[in-house]
């Protein structure tokens, strides 16, 4: 079948492994489904993917895409859930074993992908099959940091680092949507303007002081952009990450953790009551998530490309 695929790690130069061509047929274990893939969407986890980050050297090669929707052999039209893990843990994003698409089993960006039964949910009909392939991943990520994470009530104000991409433009959608006061960083004029466009209150330039401090932060960026996070957020407040894309390893700044008594929360993708969720948010608010790109999978090394020089302006959706 046709895939979009990496064929080995390469950390220094990822998209020479990105191959666009044939693999093998999925086989379909007890308990999953195939789904017949309509749309998937790029997330910067698959260029970590190439660069071989999350993913043991004997997993290669390895479909793409953690994103996607399509349909079920009885004609359901479904979004996927990319996590696969033991639910008997309370969460499956509790279970230390669990994983995501493309980490130990094939991606979305081909034509079949198989799943556990449980991880295919109905399509609102309300979304297109690009727009429900944009939920998944990106747009669960932000559902769970807003409100399963954060504590961040409607009228209060939230701070997304990063105006453009995946995670950001989800957690303004959704944020603007639920009541909340929305501020954003962004690079450059054009993507404050985008922010603008999907209803954050004000954009400023990365690292900007702000008028006033935020009641939570949500961070994807990581090391360029922690300092300012720090010193903007409230005494009490809170910071959710959920990425590091600039480098993991900024200083902590522990006297003003303490002293500010912050609140530093990790969040990682979301489990499928939490998709589900989102899925009936976006369809009863009409909420649509901002598509910058919708490339065919054929020309997906273009996607790659944006993605991998910050040209981005929401998601990047693949469509077969
Ligand atoms: N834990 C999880 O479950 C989970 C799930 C999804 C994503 N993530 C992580 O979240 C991060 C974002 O993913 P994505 O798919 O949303 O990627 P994306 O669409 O490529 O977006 C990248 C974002 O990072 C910002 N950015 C990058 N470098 C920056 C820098 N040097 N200074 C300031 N801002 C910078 C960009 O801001 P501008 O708009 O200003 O360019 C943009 O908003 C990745 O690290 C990804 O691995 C984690």
């Amino acid at each position: 079948m046709f895939a979009v695929y990496a064929a080995e790690p390469n950390p220094e130069s990822p998209l020479d492994s990105l191959r666009v061509g044939e693999r093998p047929d999925p086989e379909v274990p007890d308990g999953w489904v195939t789904v017949d893939v309509r749309a998937g969407s790029l997330n910067m986890h698959d260029l970590w993917t190439l660069r071989g980050v999350g993913i043991k050297p004997d997993q290669f090669p390895m479909i793409l895409g953690c994103d996607g929707a399509g349909v079920l052999e009885d004609g359901t039209e479904v979004v996927i859930h990319s996590v696969i893990g033991d639910t008997s843990f309370g969460d499956e994003t509790f279970d230390p074993k669990r994983s995501l698409l493309t980490e130990r089993y094939q991606g979305t960006f081909a034509d079949k992908v198989v799943v556990p039964a449980r991880n295919v949910l109905p399509k609102p009909a309300s979304l297109s099959f690009g727009e429900a392939a944009c939920m998944g991943t990106a747009w669960l990520t932000a559902y769970r940091m807003l409100f399963t994470r954060s504590g961040i009530r409607p009228g209060q104000t939230m701070l997304v680092q990063g105006a453009s991409g995946g995670v950001s433009t989800a957690l303004v959608t959704l944020g603007k949507a639920a009541g909340m006061r929305v501020w954003v960083t962004g690079r450059t004029e054009e993507k404050r303007a985008l922010a603008m466009s999907l209803g954050a209150d004000a954009a400023f330039e990365t690292g900007a002081r702000l008028p006033e401090r935020v009641d939570a932060v949500f961070e994807t960026v990581g090391k360029a952009t922690w300092a300012h996070t720090m010193k903007s957020v409230k005494p009490g407040g809170a910071v959710v990450v959920s990425g590091s894309t600039s480098g993991p390893d900024p200083s902590a700044d522990l006297q003003r953790l303490f002293f500010m008594q912050i609140r530093v929360v990790g969040s990682t993708m979301g489990n499928k009551e939490e998709l589900a969720d989102l899925l009936a948010f976006c369809d009863l608010k009409g909420l649509r998530p901002a598509i910058g790109a919708e490339l065919p999978m054929t020309e997906a090394k273009d996607g790659f490309e944006q993605m991998l020089a910050g040209e981005t302006a929401g998601k990047i959706v693949f469509t077969r």
